[in-house]
């Protein structure tokens, strides 16, 4: 037996890779999003997600701003965008959909960016969030789920991101 300190043992949870937009897709000051590992879904009925975000986090004064966001799950092609642009830059300063080449279309049921070809993206009404520790639990309703691709879905493990097999 290895004996871990409790914040490294966190890190060895497999979790989902995801990119949470928010905003308004056709203004580039007004849209923005960021990489978030620590999501899950936390209801069946209604059908609720729940993303743990520090409040400093552009994204996150776009989410109450507009009362929505969208996930989309990432596949291997994305990661690098995953962590290098939307996991590392501050909306506030950057257009970081102009920067990775992602041209994002409207959602249908809320306002909030869609960027093309994620294999799942989630469509969410901001309905809840909760003080956790040093994070904010923001919850959402899905609203509307579809598939864009048949590309597997990768796992965030130990820092790095690895494909399912
Ligand atoms: C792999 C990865 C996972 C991340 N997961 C989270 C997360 O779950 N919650 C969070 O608040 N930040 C997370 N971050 C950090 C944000 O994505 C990062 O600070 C981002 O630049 C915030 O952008 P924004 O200020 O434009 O919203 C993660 C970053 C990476 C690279």
């Amino acid at each position: 037996m290895k004996v871990l300190e409790p914040s490294n043992a966190l890190e060895l949870i497999p979790q989902p890779l995801a990119i949470v937009t928010a905003g308004d897709p056709g203004k580039p000051g007004e849209r923005g999003g960021m990489t978030a590992a620590w999501i899950s879904r936390v209801s069946w009925h209604p059908p609720l997600v729940a993303i743990a975000m520090t409040r400093k986090r552009h994204t996150y004064s776009l989410i109450r701003k507009y009362s929505a966001f969208a996930v989309h799950v990432v596949s291997k092609k994305f990661v690098d965008t995953a962590i290098e642009v939307f996991g590392s830059l501050s909306g506030r300063s950057v257009d970081k959909f102009e920067l990775a080449g992602i041209e994002p279309a409207r959602a249908e049921t809320v306002i909030a960016p869609i960027a093309p070809g994620f294999p799942v993206v989630l469509e969410c009404r901001l309905v809840a969030e909760y003080e956790v520790g040093d994070h904010v639990l923001v919850i959402g309703e899905v609203v509307k789920g579809y598939i864009q691709s048949d590309e597997e879905p990768v796992v965030w493990i130990n820092s790095s991101a690895r494909e399912i097999k």
